[in-house]
């Protein structure tokens, strides 16, 4: 329901579980409904962010973004854009764990 939901574990699991890549999205600053859920996870993430850093994983593997309902070419621009960072980086180090599902995207065939 709102970005602050993500516990940062939820991230750290993500990837221990083989997922190449974490994007979370929240709402604008000031227009989360929770008041201050999207400032609580942009500090949460920021903290994150050096940790996945630290373990080694390559840090732009994760993003935090904000984006509002009403802007879905924004939206659409960012899943492309992290997709194609993603594809750029290949695989995570992680080995994949059975019964992760992996998405297909139309540019990993370009
Ligand atoms: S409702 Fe909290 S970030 Fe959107």
């Amino acid at each position: 329901m709102c970005s602050s939901r993500v516990e940062p574990t939820f991230v750290l699991q993500a990837f221990n579980n083989g997922i190449d890549g974490v994007l979370i999205i929240g709402c604008h600053m000031g227009d989360c409904h929770y008041m201050k859920g999207f400032e609580y996870t942009q500090v949460r993430m920021d903290h994150l962010k050096n940790l996945i850093k630290y373990l080694g994983i390559e840090a732009d593997r994760f993003e935090l973004h904000s984006i509002s309902a009403s802007e879905g070419k924004q939206f659409s621009e960012l899943i492309i854009d992290f997709t194609k960072t993603i594809i750029e980086f290949g695989e995570s180090k992680i080995p994949k764990k059975p019964g992760i599902i992996e998405l297909e995207y139309n540019c990993k065939k370009k």
